[in-house]
């Protein structure tokens, strides 16, 4: 991985003493003299987020990054600007970088933000260049004023564990394996002292989760089950359950997907890497709360044991499910991982994150991940959430009528629903059948927003994006 992990932080005064290539200076469009508006304007700017223009002096370069008007502005805007003043220094192969903090030490959200687009801007995928496109010149960072230095200390963390998480991402299939994701959430608990439980194919299918098995029976890479244990909260407190898709790659079973971008399936594991994320990050920052991890890991293959349509696979609930395409498989996984976490941790809530459908791409394209649940405050209290860090949502409805359309004539429910209609509400409806009784539960469908992600300063748009860690973060109070 290649990415900033850390800032150094200094006085003002000190800069001159430094060798920077860069300097960046926040701007806001509504409080800058006459020389420097003028200096916008003669390159058809005006100081909003993402412009940016230079004054070169002996010493250094000196990068005005916009702002927009100070009354105006939002977190997501400093994470914004502060990618467009690193991916300048990238692109311009800059070593070492120092930048004014445009906060405050009193404005400890802001401080956190900033530090956050500095690190998530930093990140490139660079592991399998062989030539010159693997270096990577960008040496340090260094934060200049009265930044609140502990929040931005808090941003650096949690940036760290969203680089990590995209790179899990990242990596191919014939790496990012059951295995490897499994062999992470180790490293993970070991650093958090969390507790780790890793069931073979063997040991889960006796235990009866009969959809993941059903999945898994596909593919010689051996699956997993993943369960990370964090307790530091009370004890008398019910943990959070987090519930993540881990798709090590999706060819669609029997049911085969088309050839044509195949390859990105390899993000088919991108709600694991959420959960991964949130617990790296939580194993680092030590919060005093309860958190259990799940984590169904496979690959989607076609061998010749495979599932096929038509067969009918008995969910860890005992509820039975008729497959009718192989390929809405994530579901299948999910239902025994959230069947498991309501009946041995009776969560006060549940989330789970997924790369459910390609429908929800066509409803919110890649802009906004997908919600649907059965508790509204806690739609709610993730909507504030999402404001707060700038990684959009948008609930769809989970009516009773969409409910029924993954009855099966011959099972409890079919893994689809009716044809052409609603394919991302489905996919919700079915998991629904799996979430324990009076347990507040929301699932995210993050197939849009996992991924080439266009527009974000601070997301490098080839690639994984690490969206919604910060968003579960922000939620359980980290
Ligand atoms: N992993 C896919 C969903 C997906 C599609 C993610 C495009 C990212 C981009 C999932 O397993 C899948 O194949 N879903 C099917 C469901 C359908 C068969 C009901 C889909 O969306 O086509
Ligand atoms: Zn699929
Ligand atoms: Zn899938």
């Amino acid at each position: 991985m290649a990415h900033i992990n850390k800032l150094k932080f200094i006085k003002i005064n000190d800069l001159v003493d430094e060798d920077y290539c860069l300097v960046g200076v926040p701007t806001y469009s509504d409080e800058m003299d006459d020389d420097l508006a003028g200096l916008f304007k003669s390159q058809n700017k005006k100081g909003n987020v993402g412009d940016l223009v230079f004054e070169i002096t002996e010493e250094c370069r000196i990068a005005y990054f916009g702002l927009g008007k100070f009354e105006e502005r939002t977190p997501e805007d400093f994470r914004r600007a502060a990618g467009t003043l690193i991916n300048h220094a990238i692109k311009n192969d800059f070593k070492n970088v120092a930048v004014e903090c445009p906060a405050e030490e009193e404005e400890p959200y802001f401080c956190q933000a900033f530090s956050e687009g500095l690190i998530l801007s930093s990140y490139r995928f660079l592991n399998y260049f062989t030539d010159d496109r693997a270096n990577y010149s960008l040496k340090s960072i260094t934060m200049v004023g009265s930044c609140n230095k502990s929040s931005a200390e808090k941003g650096v963390k949690i940036a760290n564990a969203v680089c990590a998480a995209r790179d899990l991402a990242n990596h191919p299939g014939n790496v990012t394996t059951p295995t490897r994701l499994a062999e992470f959430a180790k490293e993970v608990g070991e650093k958090g002292k969390m507790k780790v439980t890793i069931f073979d194919r063997e040991k889960f299918t006796k235990m009866g989760m009969g959809s993941f098995a059903g999945v898994a029976q596909g593919t010689n890479e051996p699956p997993k089950f993943i369960i990370m244990e964090y307790m530091n909260g009370p004890k008398s407190e019910k943990p959070i359950a987090l519930v993540g898709k881990g798709l090590t790659f999706d060819t669609g079973g029997i049911s085969l997907k088309p050839g044509l971008r195949m390859e990105e399936m390899k993000f088919d594991m991108c709600g694991s890497a959420i959960v991964l994320g949130v617990m790296n990050a939580i194993a680092t920052l030590k919060p005093k709360i309860n958190v259990v991890a799940l984590i169904p890991s496979t690959h989607n293959m076609l061998g010749g044991s495979a599932m096929k349509p038509g067969d009918i696979l008995t969910a860890y609930n005992g509820k039975t499910i008729e497959v009718l395409n192989t390929d809405a498989e994530g579901r299948l996984i999910l239902a025994d991982a959230l069947a498991y976490a309501s009946k041995h941790y009776k969560p006060s809530f549940m989330l789970d994150f997924a790369t459910l459908t390609g429908a929800v791409v066509v409803t919110l394209g890649k802009i906004a991940t997908g919600l649907m649940g059965n508790d509204q405050s806690l739609i709610n209290r993730i909507q504030k959430s999402s404001d707060n860090t700038g990684e959009l949502v948008w609930q769809l409805p989970l009516w009773k009528e969409y409910c029924d359309q993954v009855k099966s004539k011959i099972a409890d429910v079919k893994n689809l629903g009716s044809p052409g209609q609603a394919g991302t509400i489905a996919g919700a409806a079915f998991l629904k059948e799996f979430v324990g009784e009076n347990i507040p539960w929301v699932h995210f469908d993050v197939a849009g927003t996992s991924y080439h992600v266009e527009n974000r300063s601070y997301i490098q748009k080839d690639g994984a994006s690490g969206q919604v860690i910060r968003l579960v973060l922000d939620l359980i109070g980290v």
